[in-house]
């Protein structure tokens, strides 16, 4: 096969996320070779820059945020594929013009990855624009199966969160991007979804014999999943007192996190396969009543530049959710996270079951600990499995102890970015990675009633917690009141560094 230029478009091009994210993960990608030769990146912005300041405003961003990785004569090398467009994302005549553009730059078929970075009010329009100057076709008769006259000239676009405010948003979105794009040609981003440990749980789960067998209501007695930031909201509090962590973290991420988790073996490793599993994940979570949620607001959150006077936007969630399936019936599923918190981390605990009968005489008031598996997203990436030894030189006692796995002791080199996975997918052609419609919007119907309740009837009441707290005692009291408590399996042995606040004008949905 003929391979033909891709050209990615880049919208929304002087945000923070094509300088902090996108332009080092393609970078990195081109310099380990995995980008085609044949590769230009166009960025759609309205400043009046020019390709050389565009470029120079990235190779800081490659340098700061790939440090380890930069190599001045690779970035040079690079550098001539990064291009500048001026124009506004509702002017139906700079779309015209960019076609032009980009007509002349590639000099014939051509492939388009569009990236949508922008604000998301704008998603609908960008995605209006690109159908009205028939940028969204691809050649008749081409697809990744079928090259007539050795050409494949595909156009996909990939869409940032967040990806409507609620459900009806959600589908109006869908409907405005089905319009224009076939949903094969979407790719949802969820950057949770491209961290290696993220990825890593379908290989933990069903390229192992051991761990299935006991990963069902018979064995596990609760799944926990903490996502924490020690960050509070920075100067993106504009953005952030409009959404909240519900809208931010809960419907996206931590869900995408209780999918992986909970779904059913695909029957194969293909986007929909995959995707068909967590959606059927999503359908049969139990709508949640109030009272098993907790929101709360850290201490100060209000006198942040940009946060609405009385605010009651939430920082902090907490809740319980159920899995009405024949795997998951009658185990709980505790998912909490939130900024401002005292560490960073995100985990997932699976805590299973006491043994039906301890026979060994433990002294009085004995602790027991269950087994508990932490799957450690971030920072400290890897897996724990803590269980019960006997304590040498006693007689009956029991100790606690972890078999541990670190990425950074067994893998060299440090773990790519979830977005250079992303974007190397999407160019690739593969979405497993990414949400599909059906997804999205089933786990905005598990999210809207939460938020219905919490923003039109003020229930449960926001709980304010300190800074470097582990949020509200509310949270302690929703498994507390079940005889259970949060656990953290990644962070007791790693020592605490502050995590890097974000910067003044970063805009990172
Ligand atoms: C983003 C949220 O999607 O994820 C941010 O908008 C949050 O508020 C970020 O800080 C967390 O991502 P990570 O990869 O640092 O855990």
């Amino acid at each position: 096969m003929k391979s033909i230029p891709t050209t990615i478009v880049i919208f929304g091009a002087s945000g923070d996320l094509t300088w902090r994210k996108l332009v080092p993960a393609l970078y990195n990608s081109f310099k380990k070779g995995r980008l085609s030769e044949c590769i230009n990146v166009v960025g759609f912005a309205r400043r009046p820059d020019t390709d050389e300041t565009f470029r120079a405003v990235l190779r800081d961003g490659v340098v700061k945020f790939s440090a380890e990785s930069f190599d001045a004569t690779v970035w040079e090398n690079f550098a001539g594929r990064l291009h500048y467009f001026q124009g506004n994302l509702d002017a139906a005549a700079d779309f015209l013009k960019l076609e032009t553009t980009l007509q002349a730059l590639e000099g014939g078929p051509s492939n388009r990855l569009y990236y949508l970075a922008t604000a998301p009010e704008y998603f609908p329009i960008v995605v209006g624009e690109l159908g009205a100057a028939g940028m969204a076709k691809q050649a008749e008769g081409i697809s990744k199966n079928s090259q007539p006259n050795g050409v494949d000239a595909w156009r996909r676009i990939v869409i940032e969160k967040p990806f409507g405010r609620d459900l009806a948003s959600a589908q109006e979105l869908n409907r405005a991007v089905h319009a224009v794009f076939d949903e094969s040609q979407v790719y949802r981003i969820d950057h949770y979804l491209g961290k290696e440990t993220a990825q890593n749980i379908l290989f933990f789960r069903f390229a192992n014999t051991i761990f299935e067998p006991v990963w069902n209501r018979r064995y596990v007695d609760n799944v926990q999943i903490t996502v924490a930031e020690s960050v509070d909201v920075g100067h993106r509090a504009g953005y952030y007192d409009t959404a909240g962590v519900m809208r931010d973290m809960f419907q996206n991420h931590l869900l995408q996190l209780l999918a992986l988790v909970a779904m059913e073996a695909p029957s194969s490793f293909s986007a929909d396969a995959v995707r068909n599993e967590k959606a059927k994940v999503f359908e049969s979570i139990r709508p949640v009543p109030l009272a098993e949620t907790v929101r709360g607001q850290y201490a100060g959150y209000r006198e942040a530049e940009g946060v609405a006077p009385g605010s009651q936007t939430p920082t902090f969630a907490a809740l319980k959710l159920n899995v009405d399936n024949w795997r998951w019936q009658g185990v709980p599923f505790y998912l909490r996270s939130g900024k401002a918190l005292r560490r960073k981390t995100s985990e997932i605990i699976i805590e299973f079951q006491r043994p039906p009968h301890l026979m060994f005489r433990l002294p009085k008031g004995w602790d027991f600990t269950p087994n508990i598996l932490s799957l450690c997203i971030q920072p400290d990436e890897g897996i724990h499995l803590r269980f019960e030894a006997k304590l040498p030189d006693s007689v009956q006692e029991m100790r606690s102890v972890d078999m541990d796995f670190h990425y950074s002791s067994l893998f060299s080199g440090s773990l790519p970015e979830a977005y250079e996975r992303l974007l190397l997918e999407a160019l690739d052609g593969d979405a497993s990675l990414f949400t599909r419609s059906d997804g999205i919007e089933a786990s905005w119907k598990m999210v809207d009633p939460i938020l219905q309740g919490w923003e039109a009837h003020n229930d449960p009441p926001l709980a304010v917690y300190p800074v470097g707290s582990w949020g509200p005692g509310e949270a302690e009291q929703l498994l507390a009141r079940d005889g259970r408590r949060w656990r953290l399996g990644c962070i007791d042995k790693v020592p605490e560094v502050p995590e890097e606040p974000e910067e003044e004008g970063e805009r990172r949905n």
